[in-house]
Protein backbone atom coordinates (compact mmCIF):
# COMPACT_ATOMS: atom_id res chain seq x y z
CA UNK A 1 0.00 0.00 0.00
CA UNK A 2 1.34 3.61 -1.07
CA UNK A 3 0.40 6.36 1.50
CA UNK A 4 0.49 10.15 0.77
CA UNK A 5 -0.30 12.21 3.94
CA UNK A 6 -1.19 15.97 2.76
CA UNK A 7 0.12 18.76 5.66
CA UNK A 8 3.19 17.89 7.97
CA UNK A 9 1.84 19.71 11.21
CA UNK A 10 1.58 17.71 14.42
CA UNK A 11 -1.18 15.24 13.01
CA UNK A 12 0.07 14.31 9.48
CA UNK A 13 4.01 13.81 10.68
CA UNK A 14 2.92 11.96 13.24
CA UNK A 15 0.82 9.80 11.29
CA UNK A 16 3.36 9.72 8.60
CA UNK A 17 6.18 8.18 10.73
CA UNK A 18 3.95 5.77 12.38
CA UNK A 19 2.46 4.88 8.96
CA UNK A 20 6.44 3.99 8.12
CA UNK A 21 7.03 2.38 11.03
CA UNK A 22 3.93 -0.12 10.05
CA UNK A 23 5.60 -0.86 7.11
CA UNK A 24 4.18 1.22 4.39
CA UNK A 25 6.03 3.45 2.06
CA UNK A 26 4.67 7.00 2.70
CA UNK A 27 5.08 9.94 0.92
CA UNK A 28 4.06 13.38 3.07
CA UNK A 29 3.41 16.64 1.63
CA UNK A 30 3.81 20.31 2.89
CA UNK A 31 3.56 23.26 0.69
CA UNK A 32 5.85 25.01 3.24
CA UNK A 33 9.88 24.03 1.11
CA UNK A 34 11.52 25.31 3.98
CA UNK A 35 9.85 22.62 6.37
CA UNK A 36 10.20 19.86 3.74
CA UNK A 37 13.94 20.30 3.79
CA UNK A 38 14.30 20.43 7.59
CA UNK A 39 12.03 16.88 7.12
CA UNK A 40 14.32 15.88 4.85
CA UNK A 41 17.47 16.76 6.94
CA UNK A 42 15.65 14.81 10.04
CA UNK A 43 14.65 17.88 11.88
CA UNK A 44 11.33 18.10 13.49
CA UNK A 45 9.51 21.66 13.38
CA UNK A 46 8.44 20.34 16.96
CA UNK A 47 9.45 18.87 19.93
CA UNK A 48 7.68 15.57 20.59
CA UNK A 49 9.23 12.78 22.24
CA UNK A 50 10.25 10.04 20.15
CA UNK A 51 9.51 11.48 16.60
CA UNK A 52 13.23 12.46 15.42
CA UNK A 53 13.95 8.60 16.17
CA UNK A 54 11.26 7.25 14.25
CA UNK A 55 12.16 10.15 11.21
CA UNK A 56 15.79 8.98 11.15
CA UNK A 57 15.13 5.39 11.29
CA UNK A 58 12.83 5.10 8.03
CA UNK A 59 14.26 8.48 6.44
CA UNK A 60 17.76 7.00 5.95
CA UNK A 61 17.48 3.13 7.27
CA UNK A 62 13.83 1.33 5.59
CA UNK A 63 13.37 4.58 3.59
CA UNK A 64 9.84 3.77 3.61
CA UNK A 65 9.12 7.48 4.58
CA UNK A 66 9.92 10.53 2.41
CA UNK A 67 8.63 14.24 2.22
CA UNK A 68 7.75 16.05 -0.68
CA UNK A 69 7.05 19.73 -1.92
CA UNK A 70 4.85 18.49 -4.94
CA UNK A 71 1.45 17.01 -4.51
CA UNK A 72 0.77 16.02 -7.62
CA UNK A 73 3.65 13.95 -8.02
CA UNK A 74 2.56 12.33 -4.53
CA UNK A 75 -1.02 11.54 -5.36
CA UNK A 76 -0.81 10.41 -8.90
CA UNK A 77 0.58 6.45 -7.57
CA UNK A 78 -0.93 6.90 -3.95
CA UNK A 79 -3.59 4.11 -2.87
CA UNK A 80 -4.73 6.23 0.20
CA UNK A 81 -4.72 9.95 0.74
CA UNK A 82 -5.01 11.81 4.23
CA UNK A 83 -5.88 15.30 4.69
CA UNK A 84 -3.81 16.50 7.39
CA UNK A 85 -4.17 19.92 7.01
CA UNK A 86 -4.80 22.43 9.79
CA UNK A 87 -7.90 23.75 10.57
CA UNK A 88 -7.73 26.58 13.09
CA UNK A 89 -10.71 28.66 14.75
CA UNK A 90 -12.37 31.32 12.72
CA UNK A 91 -11.27 34.51 15.22
CA UNK A 92 -14.83 35.96 15.43
CA UNK A 93 -17.52 33.02 15.02
CA UNK A 94 -15.22 30.03 16.53
CA UNK A 95 -16.07 28.30 13.51
CA UNK A 96 -13.75 26.08 12.08
CA UNK A 97 -11.64 27.63 8.89
CA UNK A 98 -11.75 24.72 6.24
CA UNK A 99 -10.14 26.70 3.39
CA UNK A 100 -7.04 24.02 3.42
CA UNK A 101 -8.88 21.24 3.67
CA UNK A 102 -10.54 22.87 0.09
CA UNK A 103 -7.87 24.07 -1.26
CA UNK A 104 -6.29 20.59 -1.40
CA UNK A 105 -9.14 18.25 -1.78
CA UNK A 106 -9.31 20.89 -5.38
CA UNK A 107 -5.40 20.13 -6.10
CA UNK A 108 -5.76 16.30 -4.78
CA UNK A 109 -8.89 15.75 -7.47
CA UNK A 110 -6.63 17.54 -10.33
CA UNK A 111 -3.79 14.88 -10.03
CA UNK A 112 -5.79 11.13 -9.00
CA UNK A 113 -4.68 9.09 -11.98
CA UNK A 114 -6.19 5.62 -10.65
CA UNK A 115 -8.46 4.61 -7.74
CA UNK A 116 -7.35 5.75 -4.58
CA UNK A 117 -9.10 6.49 -0.98
CA UNK A 118 -9.16 10.19 0.31
CA UNK A 119 -9.45 10.44 3.72
CA UNK A 120 -10.01 13.54 6.22
CA UNK A 121 -7.91 12.99 9.36
CA UNK A 122 -7.65 16.59 10.46
CA UNK A 123 -10.21 17.15 12.89
CA UNK A 124 -13.32 18.68 10.77
CA UNK A 125 -16.84 19.24 11.56
CA UNK A 126 -19.27 17.11 10.45
CA UNK A 127 -20.20 17.33 6.83
CA UNK A 128 -17.11 18.13 6.22
CA UNK A 129 -15.66 14.39 4.39
CA UNK A 130 -19.13 14.95 1.92
CA UNK A 131 -18.14 18.12 0.65
CA UNK A 132 -14.48 17.02 -0.05
CA UNK A 133 -16.03 14.08 -2.36
CA UNK A 134 -18.55 17.00 -3.90
CA UNK A 135 -15.10 18.73 -4.85
CA UNK A 136 -13.53 15.94 -5.62
CA UNK A 137 -16.03 14.70 -8.17
CA UNK A 138 -16.29 17.61 -10.35
CA UNK A 139 -12.72 16.61 -11.66
CA UNK A 140 -12.76 12.76 -11.13
CA UNK A 141 -16.07 10.05 -11.41
CA UNK A 142 -17.10 8.54 -8.87
CA UNK A 143 -15.75 5.11 -9.68
CA UNK A 144 -11.80 6.28 -9.15
CA UNK A 145 -12.02 7.41 -5.77
CA UNK A 146 -14.19 6.93 -2.26
CA UNK A 147 -13.90 9.39 0.55
CA UNK A 148 -13.51 7.93 4.01
CA UNK A 149 -13.33 10.03 7.68
CA UNK A 150 -10.66 8.39 9.76
CA UNK A 151 -10.53 10.96 13.23
CA UNK A 152 -6.98 10.97 15.03
CA UNK A 153 -6.90 10.75 18.70
CA UNK A 154 -3.55 11.69 19.35
CA UNK A 155 -2.43 13.41 22.77
CA UNK A 156 0.71 16.20 22.35
CA UNK A 157 3.50 14.39 24.02
CA UNK A 158 2.28 11.38 23.95
CA UNK A 159 1.69 11.24 19.97
CA UNK A 160 3.22 8.19 18.80
CA UNK A 161 2.15 5.82 22.06
CA UNK A 162 -1.26 7.06 21.12
CA UNK A 163 -0.85 6.31 17.67
CA UNK A 164 0.60 2.68 17.95
CA UNK A 165 -1.59 2.09 20.88
CA UNK A 166 -5.03 3.41 20.39
CA UNK A 167 -8.05 2.66 22.37
CA UNK A 168 -9.89 2.39 19.42
CA UNK A 169 -9.50 3.08 15.56
CA UNK A 170 -12.55 4.95 13.99
CA UNK A 171 -13.36 4.59 10.54
CA UNK A 172 -16.12 6.31 8.86
CA UNK A 173 -17.02 5.00 5.00
CA UNK A 174 -19.58 4.58 2.60
CA UNK A 175 -18.83 1.17 1.13
CA UNK A 176 -17.37 -2.34 1.96
CA UNK A 177 -14.80 -1.65 -0.40
CA UNK A 178 -13.54 1.18 1.52
CA UNK A 179 -13.74 -0.31 4.76
CA UNK A 180 -11.80 -3.48 4.16
CA UNK A 181 -9.12 -1.39 2.05
CA UNK A 182 -8.82 1.07 6.03
CA UNK A 183 -8.97 -2.29 7.96
CA UNK A 184 -5.98 -3.81 5.79
CA UNK A 185 -4.03 -0.66 6.45
CA UNK A 186 -4.63 -0.88 10.40
CA UNK A 187 -3.93 -4.47 10.49
CA UNK A 188 -1.35 -4.14 11.94
CA UNK A 189 -2.84 -3.27 15.10
CA UNK A 190 -4.58 -6.35 15.46
CA UNK A 191 -2.05 -7.50 17.08
CA UNK A 192 -3.28 -5.51 20.02
CA UNK A 193 -6.60 -6.42 19.73
CA UNK A 194 -7.30 -2.52 19.07
CA UNK A 195 -11.30 -1.80 18.52
CA UNK A 196 -11.70 -0.65 14.85
CA UNK A 197 -14.94 1.26 15.59
CA UNK A 198 -16.33 1.10 12.11
CA UNK A 199 -19.45 3.75 11.00
CA UNK A 200 -21.06 6.27 8.29
CA UNK A 201 -18.82 9.06 8.15
CA UNK A 202 -20.99 11.27 9.81
CA UNK A 203 -21.16 9.71 12.68
CA UNK A 204 -17.01 9.02 12.78
CA UNK A 205 -17.04 13.29 12.29
CA UNK A 206 -19.15 13.80 15.19
CA UNK A 207 -17.45 10.95 17.39
CA UNK A 208 -14.32 13.18 17.15
CA UNK A 209 -15.80 16.26 18.44
CA UNK A 210 -17.73 14.66 20.65
CA UNK A 211 -14.68 12.80 21.91
CA UNK A 212 -12.62 16.08 22.55
CA UNK A 213 -15.90 17.81 23.99
CA UNK A 214 -16.76 15.20 26.23
CA UNK A 215 -12.92 15.67 27.76
CA UNK A 216 -12.97 18.96 28.17
CA UNK A 217 -16.37 18.87 30.03
CA UNK A 218 -15.01 16.41 32.64
CA UNK A 219 -12.36 19.46 33.23
CA UNK A 220 -14.46 22.17 33.44
CA UNK A 221 -17.05 20.32 36.03
CA UNK A 222 -13.82 19.06 37.97
CA UNK A 223 -12.56 22.93 38.32
CA UNK A 224 -16.14 24.52 39.10
CA UNK A 225 -15.88 21.22 41.73
CA UNK A 226 -12.83 22.64 43.08
CA UNK A 227 -13.90 26.07 43.03
CA UNK A 228 -16.13 24.25 45.48
CA UNK A 229 -13.62 22.78 47.31
CA UNK A 230 -12.01 25.87 48.14
CA UNK A 231 -14.92 27.39 49.98
CA UNK A 232 -15.93 24.08 52.02
CA UNK A 233 -12.86 22.64 52.98
CA UNK A 234 -12.54 19.50 50.68
CA UNK A 235 -9.50 18.39 48.76
CA UNK A 236 -10.23 18.29 45.15
CA UNK A 237 -7.47 15.84 44.55
CA UNK A 238 -9.05 13.33 47.00
CA UNK A 239 -12.53 13.86 45.41
CA UNK A 240 -11.28 12.89 42.03
CA UNK A 241 -9.74 10.19 43.15
CA UNK A 242 -12.78 9.20 44.84
CA UNK A 243 -15.15 9.96 41.64
CA UNK A 244 -12.40 8.29 39.38
CA UNK A 245 -12.21 4.75 40.99
CA UNK A 246 -15.88 4.74 39.50
CA UNK A 247 -15.65 2.81 36.10
CA UNK A 248 -18.80 4.55 34.79
CA UNK A 249 -16.45 8.13 35.35
CA UNK A 250 -12.85 7.13 34.95
CA UNK A 251 -10.06 8.81 36.55
CA UNK A 252 -8.80 10.58 33.54
CA UNK A 253 -8.84 14.37 32.62
CA UNK A 254 -10.40 14.83 36.43
CA UNK A 255 -7.17 16.84 37.08
CA UNK A 256 -8.39 20.75 38.62
CA UNK A 257 -6.06 22.99 37.03
CA UNK A 258 -6.13 26.64 34.84
CA UNK A 259 -8.65 25.63 32.44
CA UNK A 260 -7.99 23.51 28.91
CA UNK A 261 -5.34 25.19 26.50
CA UNK A 262 -3.79 23.84 23.30
CA UNK A 263 -4.63 23.62 19.70
CA UNK A 264 -7.75 21.20 19.99
CA UNK A 265 -10.10 21.38 23.21
CA UNK A 266 -10.58 25.11 22.83
CA UNK A 267 -11.34 25.41 18.96
CA UNK A 268 -13.10 21.55 19.42
CA UNK A 269 -15.32 22.99 21.73
CA UNK A 270 -15.98 26.12 19.86
CA UNK A 271 -16.65 24.27 16.68
CA UNK A 272 -18.99 21.51 18.29
CA UNK A 273 -20.82 24.56 19.50
CA UNK A 274 -21.46 25.82 15.82
CA UNK A 275 -22.40 23.14 14.52
CA UNK A 276 -25.43 22.13 16.94
CA UNK A 277 -26.07 25.97 16.43
CA UNK A 278 -26.38 25.69 12.17
CA UNK A 279 -28.41 22.56 13.56
CA UNK A 280 -30.98 24.65 15.98
CA UNK A 281 -29.87 21.86 18.64
CA UNK A 282 -29.37 23.36 22.51
CA UNK A 283 -25.83 22.45 23.22
CA UNK A 284 -26.16 24.86 26.62
CA UNK A 285 -24.00 22.19 28.85
CA UNK A 286 -21.04 22.13 26.05
CA UNK A 287 -21.69 26.47 26.01
CA UNK A 288 -21.35 26.65 29.62
CA UNK A 289 -18.42 24.14 29.50
CA UNK A 290 -16.76 26.82 26.80
CA UNK A 291 -17.46 30.20 28.74
CA UNK A 292 -16.26 28.70 31.98
CA UNK A 293 -13.06 27.49 30.34
CA UNK A 294 -12.84 30.79 29.15
CA UNK A 295 -13.17 32.74 32.32
CA UNK A 296 -10.79 30.74 34.25
CA UNK A 297 -7.98 32.78 33.59
CA UNK A 298 -8.73 35.90 34.94
CA UNK A 299 -10.29 34.36 38.19
CA UNK A 300 -7.21 32.62 38.88
CA UNK A 301 -5.33 35.29 37.78
CA UNK A 302 -7.74 37.71 40.56
CA UNK A 303 -7.08 34.62 42.78
CA UNK A 304 -2.86 35.61 42.58
CA UNK A 305 -3.67 38.92 42.89
CA UNK A 306 -5.44 38.90 45.62
CA UNK A 307 -3.92 36.26 47.88
CA UNK A 308 -0.34 37.36 47.91
CA UNK A 309 -1.18 40.80 47.52
CA UNK A 310 0.97 41.13 44.71
CA UNK A 311 1.51 44.92 43.26
CA UNK A 312 2.66 46.95 40.32
CA UNK A 313 6.85 47.34 39.73
CA UNK A 314 6.53 43.46 41.61
CA UNK A 315 8.43 40.22 40.14
CA UNK A 316 6.18 36.77 39.43
CA UNK A 317 7.86 33.56 38.43
CA UNK A 318 6.34 31.27 36.02
CA UNK A 319 7.42 27.97 35.76
CA UNK A 320 6.01 26.34 32.89
CA UNK A 321 4.58 28.27 29.58
CA UNK A 322 3.56 25.07 27.15
CA UNK A 323 0.28 24.15 27.53
CA UNK A 324 1.20 21.08 28.87
CA UNK A 325 3.87 19.14 29.98
CA UNK A 326 6.16 17.14 26.97
CA UNK A 327 5.79 19.54 24.30
CA UNK A 328 6.99 23.12 23.17
CA UNK A 329 3.17 24.14 22.13
CA UNK A 330 2.30 27.17 23.67
CA UNK A 331 -0.89 27.59 21.51
CA UNK A 332 -3.87 28.66 24.11
CA UNK A 333 -1.24 28.12 26.81
CA UNK A 334 -2.90 28.98 30.13
CA UNK A 335 0.39 29.51 31.62
CA UNK A 336 1.41 32.53 29.03
CA UNK A 337 -2.29 34.17 29.09
CA UNK A 338 -1.80 34.34 33.41
CA UNK A 339 1.49 35.99 32.53
CA UNK A 340 0.17 38.39 30.24
CA UNK A 341 -2.52 39.71 32.24
CA UNK A 342 -0.20 39.84 35.28
CA UNK A 343 2.06 41.93 32.81
CA UNK A 344 -0.78 44.42 31.53
CA UNK A 345 -1.25 45.50 35.54
CA UNK A 346 2.61 46.20 35.82
CA UNK A 347 4.08 43.23 37.02
CA UNK A 348 7.21 41.67 36.04
CA UNK A 349 7.18 38.15 34.72
CA UNK A 350 10.47 35.98 35.14
CA UNK A 351 9.48 32.28 33.34
CA UNK A 352 11.55 29.15 32.87
CA UNK A 353 10.51 26.01 30.53
CA UNK A 354 12.17 23.19 29.36
CA UNK A 355 11.10 23.55 26.05
CA UNK A 356 8.92 25.80 25.40
CA UNK A 357 11.18 29.24 25.93
CA UNK A 358 12.28 29.99 22.28
CA UNK A 359 8.14 29.73 20.67
CA UNK A 360 7.20 31.67 24.39
CA UNK A 361 9.55 34.31 23.75
CA UNK A 362 8.80 34.73 19.72
CA UNK A 363 4.88 36.17 20.52
CA UNK A 364 5.58 37.28 24.48
CA UNK A 365 8.64 39.83 24.39
CA UNK A 366 7.75 40.63 28.19
CA UNK A 367 8.88 37.23 29.44
CA UNK A 368 12.25 37.91 31.39
CA UNK A 369 13.22 34.18 30.37
CA UNK A 370 16.10 31.76 32.77
CA UNK A 371 18.55 29.48 32.76
CA UNK A 372 16.58 27.09 35.09
CA UNK A 373 13.43 27.18 37.61
CA UNK A 374 16.04 28.37 40.32
CA UNK A 375 17.32 31.46 38.35
CA UNK A 376 13.79 32.20 37.71
CA UNK A 377 12.61 32.27 41.09
CA UNK A 378 15.26 34.07 42.62
CA UNK A 379 14.05 37.68 44.21
CA UNK A 380 10.07 37.04 43.00
CA UNK A 381 7.16 37.87 45.04
CA UNK A 382 4.93 34.86 43.63
CA UNK A 383 6.36 31.71 42.18
CA UNK A 384 3.46 29.95 39.83
CA UNK A 385 3.46 26.55 39.02
CA UNK A 386 1.70 27.03 35.23
CA UNK A 387 2.46 23.74 34.03
CA UNK A 388 3.17 20.28 35.21
CA UNK A 389 6.86 19.46 33.65
CA UNK A 390 8.09 16.33 36.02
CA UNK A 391 11.20 18.77 36.33
CA UNK A 392 9.23 21.22 38.77
CA UNK A 393 8.01 18.23 40.68
CA UNK A 394 11.61 17.26 41.85
CA UNK A 395 13.00 20.85 42.53
CA UNK A 396 14.71 21.83 45.86
CA UNK A 397 12.13 23.93 47.49
CA UNK A 398 14.06 24.27 50.28
CA UNK A 399 16.55 25.95 48.37
CA UNK A 400 14.26 27.81 46.68
CA UNK A 401 12.90 29.17 49.86
CA UNK A 402 15.99 29.68 51.52
CA UNK A 403 15.73 32.19 54.28
CA UNK A 404 12.64 33.98 53.05
CA UNK A 405 9.40 33.53 55.12
CA UNK A 406 5.92 33.29 53.50
CA UNK A 407 7.03 33.14 49.82
CA UNK A 408 3.87 32.75 47.73
CA UNK A 409 3.48 29.46 45.68
CA UNK A 410 0.52 29.19 43.43
CA UNK A 411 0.16 25.37 42.51
CA UNK A 412 -1.74 25.53 39.67
CA UNK A 413 -1.55 22.10 39.19
CA UNK A 414 -1.55 20.53 42.15
CA UNK A 415 1.97 18.76 42.00
CA UNK A 416 3.31 19.64 45.50
CA UNK A 417 2.10 18.64 49.00
CA UNK A 418 0.23 21.30 50.80
CA UNK A 419 1.52 20.07 54.05
CA UNK A 420 5.29 19.65 53.34
CA UNK A 421 5.44 22.87 51.40
CA UNK A 422 3.89 25.04 54.83
CA UNK A 423 6.28 23.50 57.07
CA UNK A 424 8.97 24.52 54.44
CA UNK A 425 7.75 28.27 55.56
CA UNK A 426 6.00 28.81 51.95
CA UNK A 427 2.46 30.52 51.99
CA UNK A 428 0.86 27.80 49.48
CA UNK A 429 -1.93 27.69 47.31
CA UNK A 430 -2.62 24.67 45.59
CA UNK A 431 -6.05 24.75 42.73
CA UNK A 432 -9.28 23.43 45.01
CA UNK A 433 -7.26 22.19 48.10
C1 LIG B 1 -6.35 16.49 23.03
C2 LIG B 1 -7.03 15.13 23.13
O1 LIG B 1 -6.66 14.51 24.36
C3 LIG B 1 -6.59 14.24 21.96
O2 LIG B 1 -7.27 13.00 22.01
C4 LIG B 1 -6.94 14.97 20.65
O3 LIG B 1 -6.55 14.20 19.54
C5 LIG B 1 -6.26 16.32 20.61
O4 LIG B 1 -6.63 17.11 21.75
P1 LIG B 1 -4.01 17.56 23.56
O5 LIG B 1 -4.70 18.83 23.23
O6 LIG B 1 -2.68 17.26 22.97
O7 LIG B 1 -4.98 16.29 23.16
O8 LIG B 1 -3.79 17.53 25.14
P2 LIG B 1 -4.55 16.93 26.40
O9 LIG B 1 -3.59 16.08 27.12
O10 LIG B 1 -5.85 16.35 26.02
O11 LIG B 1 -4.81 18.25 27.30
C6 LIG B 1 -5.63 19.25 26.76
C7 LIG B 1 -5.74 20.38 27.81
O12 LIG B 1 -6.48 19.92 28.95
C8 LIG B 1 -4.38 20.85 28.34
O13 LIG B 1 -4.41 22.26 28.50
C9 LIG B 1 -4.28 20.18 29.71
O14 LIG B 1 -3.50 20.94 30.63
C10 LIG B 1 -5.74 20.17 30.14
N1 LIG B 1 -6.06 19.09 31.09
C11 LIG B 1 -5.95 17.80 30.70
C12 LIG B 1 -6.52 19.43 32.35
O15 LIG B 1 -6.60 20.61 32.71
N2 LIG B 1 -6.87 18.44 33.22
C13 LIG B 1 -6.77 17.12 32.87
O16 LIG B 1 -7.09 16.25 33.70
C14 LIG B 1 -6.29 16.78 31.57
Amino acid sequence: MKLTIIGTGYVGLITGACFAEFGYETVCVDKDLDRINQLNDCICPFYEPGVEELLNKHLNKTKLLSFSNSLPQSVHNADIVFITVGTPSKRLEGDADLSFVWDVAREISQNIKKYCLVVTKSTVPVGTTQHVKQIILENVNQESFDVVSNPEFLREGSAIDDFMRPDRVVIGCENKKSENIMKELYRPLNLNETPIVSTSIESSEVIKYASNSFLATKISFINQVANLCEQVGANIQDVAKGMGIDKRIGSKFLHAGPGYGGSCFPKDVKAFINTAKKNNVDFSILSAVDSFNDGRISEITKKIISKSNLNKGDTATMLGLSFKPNTDDIRDSTSIKIAKILNEKGINIKCYDPEAMTNAKKENSFLVLSDDAYAACEESKVIIIGTEWNEFRALDLKQIIGKQNNLCIFDLRNIYNPKELKELGYNYFGTGT
